[in-house]
């Protein structure tokens, strides 16, 4: 079969699937093990970087996505207007999708539909939408699918908003005032919203296939009157190894905490941060706060040394331009990840904060510990509290070698040695040093407070 006759044959397929019945919400789907969830879910915890897009009219850049009109910074009328300016005219889904890759991003996550019920593609199922209401008078996602696929190397999420305020049938439009209606009062206006949703979802699900779904919007409604299960398992019965992320009242699969990077390991096995570039989410004219690449690039390294990932957000602009600042942030995340892809990809979380004045993580098999080091040392790296033995110690990505020496190393006491890495001024990495040490046995760390003299020589 060729390459691009098969998704719209998978797309017929599920369209005649739908019709029969199939896409209804299905609770019958076989309960999976742990190991096949670990299965599911491997290309997600090896992908560390994410590139998250929002793009509607809002991206003309005066107020913030959806909400703006939610708390009254506008009027519904003055936001809507700003469709007239959501015109594609410059948008290059192909130089987007080089972009995303360039930067050593595994998936990319694109708004398909936010709070204020834009939708992205030529849905069927609602009036509002890039093809029906706005300058670019065109279907916006699917050219940025088709590259996505076309390039590859990138895992598809969409985000998808199971809140759409304006809608006359869904019960909530302002953050204060009075609702539209009780949804336990008038199920049925309830129930015609939901299965608008479910028609959007669905046209998605075949149009595109989605390896990942990022939901939002959950917190206005319980699981139940979401009816998040029949949602879930609807997608699964679709793509049963699809990813879904938390946001639909905890049903999904990992957890999301937004904006500020843990300080703790989160509970949640799989988890991953949404992060700006600067304080939006949507292109904001105002919003000059751009992190620079380094800051960004920490904020990996902390997410990867907690067995996380982070998903990076671009606002590109309505005429579908992508600000400079946050190509640069794209390109050095880049530069920095091809030089050092044995310490991102393939690594798990790394040890507690304490032994080492920078981040961590480990090879899966513990036998090589990586520590990030985002800052020029004045004085030797100091690493403490290893019980096994270092037998090497490389910098990631640099020929030149380290020196290194072990202090206290005490044969009474069961604290072990600490050591001490010089990094030659040529071996640092203009945003951050990786170091690999290499142990003599799977990693073994000392957790205790320290030990005084019960017998010496
Ligand atoms: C929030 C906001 C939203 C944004 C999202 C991204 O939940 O509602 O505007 O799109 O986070 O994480």
């Amino acid at each position: 079969m060729s390459k691009e006759l098969k998704p719209f044959i998978f797309a017929s397929l599920l369209l005649l699937l739908c019709a029969a019945g199939a896409c209804k919400p299905a609770r019958d789907l076989p309960k999976e093990t742990e190991e096949q969830k670990e299965e599911r879910m491997e290309w997600f915890s090896r992908a560390k970087l994410g590139i998250f897009i929002h793009w509607g009219i809002y991206s003309r850049g005066d107020w913030s996505e959806s909400w703006s009109f939610h708390n009254k910074k506008v009027s519904i009328e003055d936001y809507f207007a700003q469709e007239a300016d959501f015109t594609a005219s410059r948008y290059d889904p192909a130089e987007w999708v080089s972009l995303i890759r360039e930067s050593g991003a595994s998936y990319t996550v694109i708004t398909s539909k936010h709070h204020d019920g834009f939708a992205l593609w030529g849905t069927e199922a609602g009036e509002v939408s890039a093809v029906k209401s706005s300058a670019a008078g065109r279907d916006v996602l699917t050219p940025f699918v088709e590259e996505v696929r076309r390039q590859g190397g990138l895992k598809l999420g969409l985000y998808y908003s199971l809140i759409d305020w304006p809608r006359e049938d869904y019960p909530n439009l302002f953050r204060e005032g009075p609702a539209r209606y009780d949804i336990h009062k008038e199920p049925e206006r309830w129930k015609h919203f939901l299965e608008f949703n479910m028609a959007q979802m669905m046209e998605l699900a075949s149009a595109y296939n989605p390896d990942l779904w990022w939901f939002d919007g959950d917190w206005e409604f319980s699981s139940e009157e979401w009816d998040a299960p029949g949602i879930v398992s609807a997608l699964r019965k679709v793509n049963p190894s699809v990813v879904i992320n938390s946001r639909i009242q905890g049903n999904g699969d990992y957890a999301t905490p937004e904006l500020g990077v843990p300080v703790v390991r989160p509970e949640s096995r799989w988890w991953e941060t949404c992060m700006t570039i600067n304080d939006s989410w949507g292109f904001r004219k105002a919003d000059l706060n751009f992190k620079d690449p380094g800051t960004v690039l920490r904020m990996l390294a902390d997410c990867m040394s907690m067995g996380g990932n982070l998903l990076l957000d671009i606002g590109p602009r309505a005429d579908g331009t992508i600000p400079e600042e946050e190509v640069k942030v794209l390109k050095e995340l880049g530069r920095w990840i091809s030089k050092h892809e044995e310490a991102v990809y393939p690594t798990r979380a790394g040890i507690p904060a304490g032994h080492v004045q920078g981040y961590t993580t480990l090879s899966q098999d513990a036998m090589t510990l990586y520590v990030y080091i985002p800052y020029a040392p004045a004085t030797p790296l100091e690493v403490k509290g290893l019980k096994s033995k270092v037998k090497g110690v490389r910098v990631v990505g640099s020929d030149v070698l380290p020196s290194w020496t072990v202090y206290n190393d005490i044969d009474w006491s069961e604290v072990p040695g600490v050591y001490y890495i010089s990094i030659p001024a040529a071996a640092l990495d203009p945003s951050m040093t990786v170091l690999a040490l290499e142990l003599e046995e799977p990693l073994r760390l000392y957790r205790g407070s320290g030990q005084i003299m019960s017998f010496n020589q």
